[in-house]
């Protein structure tokens, strides 16, 4: 019999990736192609979505071609993508009407000033991070009249490959769920809040479940694809977190812990996201928590990029080996304002603490670290809101290749950290929710018995150094949100 696979798209903020999965969740070939990020103004992030969706068939094309299958065995194809970024595109020609507008985008902080509390429906904070204002904001801006006359159409990434991948304008519950125009309730677009946004119905995608045939490919002819998800809520499914309580926490741009609390919604009171964690086919919706962190590896890449103090991202682990603690440094990385628990939009960043003491190896550390205090402030409002206290914190993504980052945040958490074999949990979980679609694999207990930690990093830091340090951070964050309202 020939062996068939189950293939995986990621479309990340930073790169696409295409994952060919077997049955015991094993990576057989994976490639990968990042895309130009345009910052045409302070605090505008943009993409090309075109280009996007070129390098995705690109990908697809390729990761087949290494791996030497042909896609006659491939059982179904999955989506996991970068949440909250808005397209546009035009439904006759199919050609994007304006730049993509990046979850990281802050131009519409002062539409989101005037919103009226709206967060009992949509489970989310008011923030320029959901899609909302941005889709306003490009309405607003030259687009009303074409979308009242049906000319163009609106989706998430994932609704956007899903129109190019199968010719249907649909979307997923997760990432609907992020747009801030979805009713946690109905799990359907609700009216009031689209005529708050002045957004016509028309040019909304469907909402189906995370987990079921959309249908079936323009590029690899006859195989069905059979999942969308938002990449995070994807990372809480390839980790395996299907009971309530459990958790983790993706390290990649930005960091977010999501927490499966079942199959009701909880709303939070310390600063989370109430969101939609999965929907396999037609069974009940199960819910998160979920703390976002906006800032983690991207702040790495700023050290490489904006400084030009490392050359590669794995230098800074090198970098901030080379001392013993921060030296009094902290900074808080509020490029885009800080997310949760805070949600202060207009916050900025800071660097505080600095003597002539500090070297640069101490502020790779502190640049480390802001990832495990940031942690620290999602975990302390994730207990709070679930009446839970986490015990361990299972851990994925780019930045998790980090050893010394990853005793960072055991140290900070006091808690111990798990990282699984397959660090590509992302792709997993949409690889997981298309094969279950189809068939390839049977059930949740199937997706389980794949799961095997590969690296564990257990507390190591004396409890009156913990809070002393976590002290002077949480001092470091009101610099930022004080420097943001002057
Ligand atoms: N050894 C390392 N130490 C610290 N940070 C690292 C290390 N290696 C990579 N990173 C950071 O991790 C991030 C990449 O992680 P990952 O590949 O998971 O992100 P991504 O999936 O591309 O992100 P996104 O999906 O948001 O595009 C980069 O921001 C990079 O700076
Ligand atoms: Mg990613």
């Amino acid at each position: 019999m020939t062996e068939r696979y189950v293939l995986a798209i990621d479309q990340g903020t930073t790169s696409t990736r295409c994952i060919l999965f077997d049955r015991r969740a094993t990576v057989v070939s994976m490639v990968r192609a990042e895309h130009p990020q345009s910052y045409p103004r302070p605090g505008w992030v943009e993409h090309d979505a075109a280009r996007i969706w070129r390098d995705v068939k690109r990908l697809l094309a390729r990761v087949l071609r290494d791996a030497g299958v042909e896609s006659s065995q491939v059982a179904a194809i999955g989506i996991a993508n970068q949440r909250e970024t808005v397209v546009v595109w035009d439904r006759e020609s199919g050609v994007p009407v304006a730049p993509a507008i990046v979850w990281q985008d802050t131009r519409t902080e002062s539409l989101v000033a005037q919103l009226p509390n709206i967060s009992e429906i949509t489970g989310l904070p008011p923030a320029t991070y959901f899609s909302a204002t941005k889709l306003q904001w490009l309405l607003d801006n030259g687009l009303r009249e074409r979308a009242i006359r049906g000319e163009i159409l609106f989706g998430t990434m994932d609704s956007w490959l899903l129109w190019n991948l199968t010719g249907r304008h649909v979307t997923d519950v997760t990432n609907a769920s992020r747009t801030m125009l979805m009713n946690l309730s109905t799990l359907d677009w609700d009216d009031e809040l689209l005529s708050l946004f002045g957004i016509p119905r028309a040019i909304l995608p469907e909402i189906r479940s995370s987990s079921e045939i959309y249908g079936f490919s323009s590029v690899l002819p006859g195989v069905p694809i059979a999942a969308a998800m938002g990449d995070q809520q994807a990372a809480l499914f390839g980790q395996t977190c299907f009971a309530p309580g459990e958790a983790k926490c993706t390290y990649g741009t930005g960091g977010f812990l999501l927490m499966n609390t079942g199959v009701v919604p909880v709303r939070s009171r310390h600063g989370l996201i109430t969101t939609v964690g999965y929907r396999i086919g037609d069974e009940k919706p199960v819910f998160a928590l979920e703390g976002s962190i906006a800032i983690a590896g991207s702040l790495v890449q700023w050290l490489r990029d904006g400084l030009g103090l490392i050359s590669t991202a794995s230098e800074i682990e090198t970098l901030a080996g080379t001392v013993g603690d921060n030296g009094g440094c902290y900074i808080v990385p509020a490029f885009s304002g800080l997310y949760a628990p805070y949600w202060h939009s207009e916050a900025r960043g800071v660097i505080v603490g600095l003597t002539s003491y500090i070297t640069k190896s101490h502020l790779a550390r502190a640049v480390l670290e802001a990832t495990g205090f940031q942690t620290r402030d999602v975990v302390d409002a994730m207990n709070a809101d679930s009446g839970l206290t986490l015990t361990g914190l299972n851990v994925d993504g780019g930045m998790t290749a980090d050893n010394l980052l990853m005793q960072i945040v055991a140290d900070v958490l006091d808690v111990p950290v798990v990282r699984p074999m397959v660090a590509e949990t992302v792709s997993l979980g949409a690889a997981y929710a298309a094969g279950l679609a189809v068939g390839y694999w049977s059930d949740l207990r199937d997706l389980r018995a794949n799961r095997h930690p590969a690296g564990r990093w257990t507390p190591a830091l004396d409890p009156d150094r913990r809070a002393a340090e976590y002290t002077s951070w949480r001092r470091a964050v009101e610099c930022a949100v004080f420097y943001g309202q002057v």
